[in-house]
């Protein structure tokens, strides 16, 4: 699939014209993410580009996105897939363990997990990963679904937190650099 180059007001989108969606490995991945957040800073719309990477390119997914906390609970973000939950208090879900724990959740298989919100039939095994800024505060998670039970291995845990950990950096990094 070829992504048309659409040149916004700001400057042209040059981050997004030498993209290609297929099947990609992890390393692949991590390098179209870095090249697509390369000097862009703003949150929500590295979040927005890189849920539609990450969705475009993993196969058999059914979700990926963001939540943000804002204080109190989850709050859903940029996303790709079908219309989710809007609020997960942080004792609901498994996006709310892995804010609650600020630890990375693999679940194999969602029926099984105490709590799980269905926002998506489809959905049979997910992972999250928390997402916490560099002076401690928990900024959301990172969620991803899949209609295969025991979809996420080992590789897609650091894969995925190696993509969570370059959009924080994206995020943190100097507006002026
Ligand atoms: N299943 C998640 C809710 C979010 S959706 O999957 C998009 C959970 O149990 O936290």
């Amino acid at each position: 699939m070829s992504v048309h180059h659409t040149p916004s007001a700001r400057q042209p989108a040059s981050n997004v014209s030498v993209l290609v969606f297929e099947s990609l490995s992890y390393p692949e991945l991590l390098q179209q993410a870095r090249g697509l957040l390369a000097g862009e800073h703003d949150r929500i719309a590295n979040a927005a580009n890189l849920s539609a990477l990450v969705f475009e390119s993993l196969p058999d997914l059914n979700w990926a996105g963001f939540y943000f906390f804002d204080g109190h609970e989850l709050v859903l973000g940029p996303f790709q897939g079908r219309p989710a939950c809007v609020r997960i208090p942080l004792d609901r879900g498994v996006c709310g363990a892995a804010a609650r724990t600020r630890s990375i959740q693999v679940v194999a298989d969602v029926h099984a997990f105490p709590g799980h919100i269905a926002c998506d039939a489809a959905s049979n095994a997910e992972i999250v990963v928390p997402l916490i800024l560099n002076d401690g505060t928990l900024l959301g998670v990172w969620d991803v679904d899949s209609p295969l039970a025991g979809r996420f291995t080992d590789t897609d845990r650091e894969g995925m937190q190696a993509l969570c950990a370059l959009y924080l950096e994206s995020i943190q990094s100097s507006a002026t650099s």
